[in-house]
């Protein structure tokens, strides 16, 4: 089961297929921040170190923001270990 893990806390927890790195972290009681959980508010927006993600619905990102790492776990899905950073 691919695992994410949050930095700076170090948090780790697993994704089950099917479910978005937000659900995933809400089933396992870790507070992400979130509003609308469908890519709408970006409340959600953090930063991949490593890993990488998948959507079915791409959120709206720019290149830039895409390079620098940006994701929104409230549609992305893993499919190998993911760390990412709420530091920002
Ligand atoms: S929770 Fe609103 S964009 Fe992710």
């Amino acid at each position: 089961m691919p695992k994410v893990r949050l930095l700076p806390s170090n948090i780790e927890f697993e994704v089950l297929s099917g479910q978005t790195v937000l659900q995933a972290a809400l089933n396992n009681n870790i507070g992400l921040p979130h509003r609308c959980q469908v890519g709408a508010c970006a409340m959600c927006m953090c930063k991949k170190v490593s890993g990488e993600v998948i959507y079915d619905l791409e959120p709206m990102l720019t290149e830039k923001e895409q390079q620098q790492g940006w994701m929104f776990p409230c549609l992305a899905y893993i499919e190998s270990n993911l760390v990412l950073t709420l530091d920002e």
